[in-house]
């Protein structure tokens, strides 16, 4: 049989590749349209969308369409009636001293000459247009000021620095220490954010290490029982202990503290833990650790020297998940800790509801908390795989 052109093979994989590259297309456009967005200024993203971007200010056409051919294409053309001079431009800021100039007579003649006049709202585009091109109105295309009210904490104006400088005379580096901590902003929460994450992706791992090496290497009684057990306490939803806990916390004194935080999250994290790197455990080989007992080694030497080393991978995924999972959680954060020490995903939902006008900060706080997993996605790509099929392969 003749092996198959390279053409019939390219033509056979030609579905999966359309399907690949329309998925890849389904993410990565909106990502795409949202970072554009989170650095266009405010009055931008009201009026154009961000793929306007490459676009002509608006305005542009009906000025070629009306004005061109006499005023030339960049407006400059007639040497006493620049159209991109600040000084002349001032003059004509609002459409109907526009519309006035252009139904004048200049020097016996008709303004317009044989050009239409335009109609009010083109004249307003118009007018519009040359404020923007004498850079009366100028402003910039893209601009950092969505991330800084974002990560300040909105003011009301999108000018932080000026802000600042306002209530202290100079920019001086309390000032903007204290502005990027403001309990308001996004700043504050992400710190919150990692406060809360890093110790309770810390000790739920740490602990369900140690219990994992007892399950699989230790020989004691009920093993098999507790082990069933574990797998068991996976199924309670965690919503059914949040008043039982609150109320213990409560009366310790712990609703309100990251200590009360961190461990509910390692109680929660443990079960599938424990589970997760015992069966990852279990499956190393035998006879590395049967030599080693036989050369002496005490457990906590196989522990140190050989479970941990071998079980990086599993300990590595899983610490990947428990990150992200609370990096993104809002219920145990809004319950435990609320208002008190605001995390990301609290301080996102602050910005919905009480401003909701407010949401081109949206853009920027979105990619504030996305910018932390992804850089986790992207350095650790090969565990998050594996982590994605520790479910459906075994060990
Ligand atoms: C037929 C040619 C022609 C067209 C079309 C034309 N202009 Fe003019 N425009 C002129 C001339 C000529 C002047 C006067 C220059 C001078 O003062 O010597 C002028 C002057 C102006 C001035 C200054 C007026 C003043 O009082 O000094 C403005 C503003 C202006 N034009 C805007 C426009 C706009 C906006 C359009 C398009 C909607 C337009 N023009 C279309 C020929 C034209």
């Amino acid at each position: 049989m003749k092996t198959p052109s390279r053409f019939l093979n390219w033509l056979r994989g030609l579905p999966t590749h359309l399907i690949l590259i329309g998925l890849c297309l389904i993410w990565i456009l909106p990502s795409l349209g949202l970072f554009i967005t989170s650095f266009r200024p405010v009055q931008d993203i009201n009026e154009t969308g961000w793929w306007t971007i490459l676009a002509k200010p608006k305005g542009y056409e009906e000025f070629q369409a009306y004005c061109a051919s006499c005023h030339g294409s960049d407006g400059k053309a007639i040497s006493n009636a620049d159209l991109t001079n600040p000084e002349l431009v001032q003059n004509y800021r609002r459409s109907f001293a526009l519309l006035t100039s252009l139904n004048r007579e200049i020097d016996g003649q008709i303004h317009m000459g044989d050009t239409p006049i335009p109609d009010d709202k083109t004249t307003a585009t118009i007018a519009s247009y040359m404020r923007r091109i004498s850079g009366i109105e100028a402003r910039p295309k893209f601009t950092l000021s969505n991330y800084i009210d974002a990560i300040t904490g909105y003011r009301g104006n999108s000018t932080y620095v000026t802000d600042c400088a306002a209530g202290n005379q100079s920019v001086d580096l309390y000032c903007n220490i204290r502005d990027l901590t403001n309990p308001r902003g996004m700043g504050r929460a992400f710190i919150n954010s990692l406060l809360v994450a890093i110790p309770s992706t810390i000790l739920p791992i740490l602990f369900a290490a140690f219990a994992a090496y007892a399950f699989s290497w230790m020989d004691f009684k009920g093993r098999q029982w507790m082990f069933a057990l574990l797998v068991g306490l996976q199924v309670v939803p965690l919503q059914m202990t949040l008043i039982p806990i609150s109320r213990l916390y409560a009366q310790l004194g712990m609703n309100g503290t990251f200590w009360g935080i961190w461990l509910f999250h390692t109680g929660f994290g443990l079960p599938y833990a424990i589970y997760l790197i015992r069966n990852f455990m279990g499956s190393l080989p035998h006879e590395i650790f049967e030599s080693a007992y036989l050369d002496g080694a005490s457990h906590w030497t196989a522990f140190t020297k050989l479970a941990i080393p071998l079980s990086v991978p599993a300990l590595a995924s899983l610490g990947i998940f428990q990150f992200l999972w609370i990096w993104n959680d809002l219920l145990v954060a809004l319950v435990f800790l609320g208002g008190k020490y605001p995390v990301l995903t609290y301080q996102i939902g602050n910005m919905v509801t009480s401003l909701g006008s407010g949401w081109h900060l949206l853009t920027a706080a979105a990619f504030i908390s996305m910018a932390l997993p992804m850089i986790i996605f992207f350095a650790l790509q090969r565990y998050f795989v594996r982590g994605m099929l520790a479910g459906s392969v075994k060990g």
